[in-house]
C-alpha cells in the first residue's frame, strides 16, 4: 500500500537544454525564462501549490543553478529592499518561496528522457502517488480561475488512479504529443487503453494530445524502470505509462483551461502577449500599444 493517498510531491523534471530557445539558453535554463515579470518555473511551482502540493522536487542539470537560487534565501537582495523601504516589492521577492513549501534537488546526470527524469526522483517521491509538471507548458485556468493541476487532483481524489492532462490537437500536430485513445467516461475522462509517443497522423489512434501536467501512481517508477531503451538511450514516461495501464486504471482529463507550449518560441510568444494583455499593471498599456501598430 502506498505510505499516503493524498498528492504531497510535485516533480519538475528541469534537467533539459531547451535547445529550441538557443542562445537565450546558452548559459541559463529556459525554465527561468520570464513571461511577462515570472519565471516559467513560477508558474508551474504556483500551480502546484495552489493544488495543495508544498513538496516540490526538481530533477536538474548543470547549468540550472538559476532555479535554485530562485527558491533560496536572497539576503542581500531583501536587506537592501528593506533598508530603503521598498516593502511592495520586498513581499514578492519573498512570496517567490512560501515559509510551508520544501524545495529539494536531484540531478539528471544525462539527459536519458523525461521518463529517467522522473526516475531520478523516485527516491525522493518515496511509496506515494506524485504529481509531474513540464514547466515550459504554462497553463491558465478558464478565466484565470482553478489551475489545471488542482482539476486534476480533484479527479484522482475522486478515481484513485493515475490522470493525464489531454487537449484535442490538429491532425498534423499529433506527431509532437504523447497520444491517448481509449474509453469516454463522460466529464471529459477517458479510461485511457492506448497510448503512443509521438504518432504519425496515419498511425495516431485519436487527437488526444498529453499536455505536461501528470498525476501518477507511484507504480509507473518500477515501470519505466523495466522500458528498454529507445533512440539516443532514451527512456520514454509514455512508455512507462503504457505499461503501467497494463496493471492500473490511467484515465486522460480533458482540462479546462488554456495551455501555452513555452518550448516553442509561437506558444512563448503567445503567452507573453496574453498575459501581457491580462496583468494589471501593464495591460492597459499594452493594449493601446497594440491598437496602435499599424498591423
Ligand atoms: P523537451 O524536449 O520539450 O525539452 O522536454 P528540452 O529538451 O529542454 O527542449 P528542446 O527541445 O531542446 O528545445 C520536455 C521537458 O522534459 C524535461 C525538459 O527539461 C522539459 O521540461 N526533460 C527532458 C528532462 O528533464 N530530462 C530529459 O532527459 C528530457
Amino acid at each position: 500500500m502506498p505510505t499516503s493517498r493524498r498528492i504531497r510531491k510535485a516533480v519538475f523534471p528541469v534537467a533539459g537544454f531547451g535547445t529550441r530557445f538557443l542562445p537565450a539558453t546558452k548559459a541559463q535554463p529556459k525554465e527561468m525564462l520570464p513571461v511577462v515579470d515570472k519565471p516559467l518555473i513560477q508558474y508551474a511551482v504556483e500551480e502546484a501549490y495552489a493544488a495543495g502540493i508544498r513538496d516540490m522536487i526538481f530533477v536538474t542539470g548543470r547549468n540550472k543553478r538559476a532555479i535554485e537560487d530562485h527558491y533560496d534565501t536572497a539576503y542581500e537582495l531583501e536587506s537592501q529592499l528593506e533598508a530603503s523601504g521598498k516593502n511592495a516589492l520586498l513581499r514578492i521577492a519573498r512570496s517567490v518561496a512560501p515559509e510551508d513549501m520544501t524545495c529539494s534537488y536531484v540531478r539528471q546526470p544525462r539527459m536519458l528522457g523525461l521518463g529517467h527524469a522522473v526516475l531520478c526522483a523516485e527516491h525522493l517521491v518515496g511509496d506515494e502517488p506524485f504529481a509531474v509538471l513540464l514547466a515550459d507548458d504554462l497553463m491558465v485556468g478558464p478565466d484565470g480561475g482553478e489551475g489545471v493541476l488542482s482539476q486534476m487532483v480533484r479527479t484522482y481524489n475522486n478515481l484513485g488512479g493515475s490522470v493525464l492532462a489531454v487537449q484535442e490537437v490538429p491532425l498534423d500536430q499529433v506527431k509532437r504529443y504523447g497520444i491517448v485513445a481509449g474509453d469516454a467516461m463522460g466529464d471529459g475522462l477517458t479510461q485511457v487503453r492506448a497510448m503512443v509517443e509521438k504518432p504519425s497522423p496515419e498511425n495516431a489512434p485519436s487527437r488526444l494530445g498529453v499536455a505536461g501536467r501528470y498525476v501518477l501512481t507511484p507504480g509507473v517508477f518500477e515501470e519505466i524502470r523495466r522500458q528498454p531503451k529507445g533512440a539516443g538511450g532514451e527512456i520514454q514516461l509514455t512508455d512507462g505509462i503504457a505499461s503501467l495501464m497494463k496493471k492500473e486504471s490511467v484515465y486522460a482529463y480533458s482540462y479546462k483551461g488554456v495551455r501555452y507550449d513555452c518550448g516553442s518560441k509561437e506558444g512563448f510568444l503567445q503567452a507573453t502577449v496574453e498575459l501581457a494583455l491580462a496583468h494589471p499593471e501593464v495591460g492597459g498599456f499594452f493594449k493601446d500599444y497594440l491598437k496602435s501598430l499599424p498591423l
